[in-house]
């Protein structure tokens, strides 16, 4: 077949080309895409060539074996960025643990497991530790790859970490959290033109991978046709995200679920600027729109809409405890001060220190994009992390 460099790659721009052995696992993959797009009459629906591009067994992009974080992989996030931001949410989760007598911490999507390990190298510093760190991964890779690092870097600590395959029987008491989560579940697209709003399938040509538009399905068309889009436009809907939350909302008997992703409240996501919606590709620290390309090979998200996971939130009882920008939550945290009490001698030290708060707070990088979002069950709290700004009337 076509390899999945061809000239659709390069209108993408100059994409870096992949191992011959990536190539083929590639390769692979869209055969078995292809395969499915044929069963199904000749085209699927995105969310489903997303789900298979991401997650198909061994093939997927998070269920390949590939390095996927950090300088040698396709993206940075931030616990991978900095030690900080596990130290502020530590903090946070410090409040809410007193505040029940301690619990435990669920950890849903834990990449590499550096979260893991610096809030709980963290929280054991400061003798919080949780009763237990459950972890829910869906990538065996991956599951293995933080068990290695826990092993490695925390070895004392080990015996309190646990792969969930499934969530918890009893429930959930304690924390919930998860980073990057939610813009990684494969997601619905659409577009409006003068027939109305068209659900955006993939079909093959004998080439490539190209766009299929089909009217949407009932449930497609009852949340975007109120939102009363012109004409051109395209964007995504995250039925994946909202469902989630439902999940979890019904693990959750006590306690706080914290997650952090970038994206905006509904009214900006659905801005009339933002024609072309949010997906976006990462393949070797290069950003593209293109998710038909490089197959298994590239990280495909879109942006969360937060007043949709508000809304799947409030719908299945929990409160909405807060939500802001990720600066102004790591801000209320005292990102500053955990920067400032940093060994100041080591020069070399305190620039990374200096340019990781930047990173991490500033409204040009990662500091407004990222928002945090706090939903909880029976804990009547003002959570720490929300103090210098709550924008929950936004959503
Ligand atoms: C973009 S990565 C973020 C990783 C990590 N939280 C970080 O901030 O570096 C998304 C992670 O979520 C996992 N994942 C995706 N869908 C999942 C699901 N439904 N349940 C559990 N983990 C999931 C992926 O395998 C991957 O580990």
């Amino acid at each position: 077949m076509a390899s999945p460099f061809s000239e659709a790659t390069k209108s993408a721009g100059q994409l870096p080309p992949p191992m011959p052995e990536a190539t083929a696992r590639s390769d692979e993959l869209a055969r078995h895409v292809r395969e499915e797009i044929a069963n199904a009459g000749g085209s699927i629906d995105f969310a489903r060539f997303m789900e298979l591009a991401l997650y198909a067994p061994g093939l997927g992009y998070y269920r390949g074996g590939m390095q996927k974080f950090g300088a040698q992989g396709d993206f940075v996030t931030a616990p991978e960025l900095s030690p900080l931001f596990a130290r502020c949410i530590a903090k946070q989760c410090q409040q809410v643990f007193r505040h029940l007598s301690n619990g435990d911490i669920v950890e849903v999507g834990a990449g590499s497991g550096v979260l893991a390990v610096t809030l709980l190298r963290e929280l054991d510093a400061q003798q919080a530790l949780p009763e237990n760190y459950y972890i829910l991964e869906t990538s065996a890779d991956l599951q293995q790859r933080q068990s290695d690092l826990i092993a490695q870097e925390i070895p004392d600590l080990l015996d309190r970490v646990h792969w969930l395959q499934t969530l918890p029987e009893d429930g959930i008491r304690g924390l919930v959290l998860a980073n990057e989560l939610l813009d990684a579940m494969p997601v619905h697209r659409f577009s409006v033109n003068e027939q109305g709003i068209q659900q955006l399938h993939v079909a093959w040509d004998d080439k490539d991978f190209v766009w299929h538009e089909k009217p949407a399905n009932k449930t497609l068309h009852e949340r975007v046709d109120p939102l009363d889009l012109a004409p051109g436009y395209t964007s995504e809907v995250n039925f994946h995200a909202e469902a989630w939350i439902k999940t979890m909302a019904d693990c959750l008997k006590v306690g706080v679920m914290l997650v952090f992703d970038y994206g905006f409240p509904r009214a900006e996501f659905y801005h009339p600027q933002r024609r072309a919606g949010t997906l976006m590709c990462h393949y070797r620290h290069r950003n593209h729109p293109d998710p038909l390309l490089l197959i298994g090979l590239q990280d495909i998200t879109a942006h969360i809409d937060f007043t949709a996971i508000a809304e799947a939130g409030v719908t299945n009882d929990l409160s909405l405890l807060g939500y802001t920008s990720q600066a102004a939550f790591l801000l209320s945290m005292g990102i500053t001060e955990f920067a400032s009490a940093a060994d100041h001698t080591d020069r070399k030290q305190h620039i990374e220190i200096v340019q990781q708060v930047n990173k991490l707070t500033s409204p040009a990088e990662m500091g407004e994009l990222y928002k945090v979002i706090a939903l909880g069950r029976e804990v009547d709290l003002t959570l720490d992390g929300f103090t210098l700004q709550d924008r929950r009337g936004r959503l």
